[in-house]
């Protein structure tokens, strides 16, 4: 299946620097610290490659090394890679049809990025093919409950939620100017629906993770396993 196909391009190509320095600026440290944390707490420690599916700038690779995992990044994204190949091995690849043989790989993971492909339930299904049996799969995403257009941040702690939660097309709606929304737009999948496609594509959930600035949680994650 090609970018044509799935209705994804690489996006990032023109924004890949800016991205690069987003993903490391202090402004962005906490958040990238929670990214990191909750990886930590969901995948675990191990051996052997570790997929970086949608893997953009690398970002997560030391968190990934440090855990014992030997991370490898696909990303569609040439521009993207370009920052990603100071951190580790990549592909240039759509996540819908990972250069990978069927059953080969023992873990993988795919951090920030189910909002930026079309349909994340085809990612789901690769990932599940190339998984090994018993191998262990980490999704780390926005919250969909709680991070969308659907939703503004700019009045915390109260945070506020309109009906558009149902509404699943691209946006570049933002409450926040300076983030990835507004720059390089989004998708929505409602949480049932990612649930549903995980099951739906052979891996059995293991463990979920919240985490947040505060009260509210921004992130949601899990681990799931290929039986
Ligand atoms: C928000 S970035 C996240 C990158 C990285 N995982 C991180 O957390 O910093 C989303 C990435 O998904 C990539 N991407 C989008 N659609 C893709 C696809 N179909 N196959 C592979 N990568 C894709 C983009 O090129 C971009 O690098």
């Amino acid at each position: 299946m090609t970018a044509e196909t799935t209705g994804t391009t690489p996006a990032y190509d023109e924004h890949a620097d800016w991205y690069n320095d987003f993903m490391s600026a202090g402004t962005a440290g906490a958040y990238i610290e929670r990214v990191h944390a909750t990886i930590v707490e969901l995948l675990g420690a191990g051996e052997g490659m570790c997929l970086d599916v949608c893997c953009g700038t690398g970002a997560h690779a030391p968190a990934l090394g440090g855990l014992g995992w030997t991370p490898v990044g696909v990303d569609l994204s040439g521009g993207q890679l370009r920052h990603a190949v100071r951190k580790l091995p990549v592909a240039q690849a759509d996540a819908t049809a990972l250069p990978f043989g069927d059953g080969s790989v023992p873990a993988a993971a795919c951090v920030l990025a189910h909002t930026d492909v079309p349909g994340y339930a085809a990612v789901l299904r690769e990932v599940a093919r190339v998984l090994r049996p018993g191998g262990r799969f980490v999704h780390l995403g926005v919250h969909p409950c709680f991070i969308g257009a659907f939703a503004d941040w700019s009045d915390r702690p109260r945070v506020l939620l309109d009906e558009r939660y149902a509404d699943r097309s691209r946006s570049f709606e933002a409450w926040n100017p300076a983030g990835v929304r507004a720059r390089v737009g989004a998708w929505h999948l409602p949480l049932a629906e990612l649930l549903n496609a995980t099951t739906a594509a052979g891996l059995r959930l293991v463990r979920t993770a919240e985490a947040g600035p505060g009260g509210v949680p921004d992130l949601f994650g899990f681990l799931a396993v290929k039986d």
